[in-house]
């Protein structure tokens, strides 16, 4: 992961998030998180019609609309804050939507590989990554 990620807080990295080279990058290691915990909910291509979120009765976003439904401009801050779990997504009630932000800790925290001390920074990695594939999914 690199280390000049920590240095960024949330609202400067949606900013971040622009056509460099790094992003291609990590939009290809975000497309392999996505595969592994997105899909099955969100569907192979994004579009809200994976196996598993069929059974929910309230449906995951489409999530190449994000855009779309946000005059055009891909809306970072909101997408980076649904993953975490820190948005209170739906005005009422629970939502199916799981908190990616405590998942990615504890599955940081929990690998070997990675020293504790390094958890949140990775854990932001991983999430950014994520939203920079999901830029890539945006129709326009
Ligand atoms: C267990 C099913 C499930 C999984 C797995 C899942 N989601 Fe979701 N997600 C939902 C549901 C249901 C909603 C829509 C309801 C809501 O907005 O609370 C949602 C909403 C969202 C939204 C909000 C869209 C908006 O309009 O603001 C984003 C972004 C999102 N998911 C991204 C992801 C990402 C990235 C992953 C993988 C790391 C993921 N989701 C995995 C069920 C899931």
């Amino acid at each position: 992961m690199k280390p000049e990620l920590s240095l960024f807080c949330m609202a400067g990295v949606a900013a971040l998030l622009g056509g460099s080279a790094a992003h291609a990058q990590d939009a290809a290691f975000g497309a392999l998180i996505y595969k592994d915990h997105c899909a099955v909910c969100h569907g192979d291509t994004g579009g809200g019609d994976g196996k598993v979120g069929a059974l929910f009765t309230q449906p995951p976003a489409d999530l190449k609309l994000l855009s779309q439904g946000n005059n055009g401009v891909f809306p970072a801050e909101r997408v980076i804050e649904a993953i975490y779990g820190r948005r209170d997504i739906q005005a009422h009630g629970q939502t199916e939507m799981p908190i990616w932000g405590d998942y990615f800790m504890t599955e940081a925290l929990e690998s070997r590989l990675i020293d504790p001390k390094d958890a949140a920074m990775v854990t932001q990695g991983r999430v950014l990554s994520v939203v920079s594939y999901l830029e890539t999914l945006q129709v326009k």
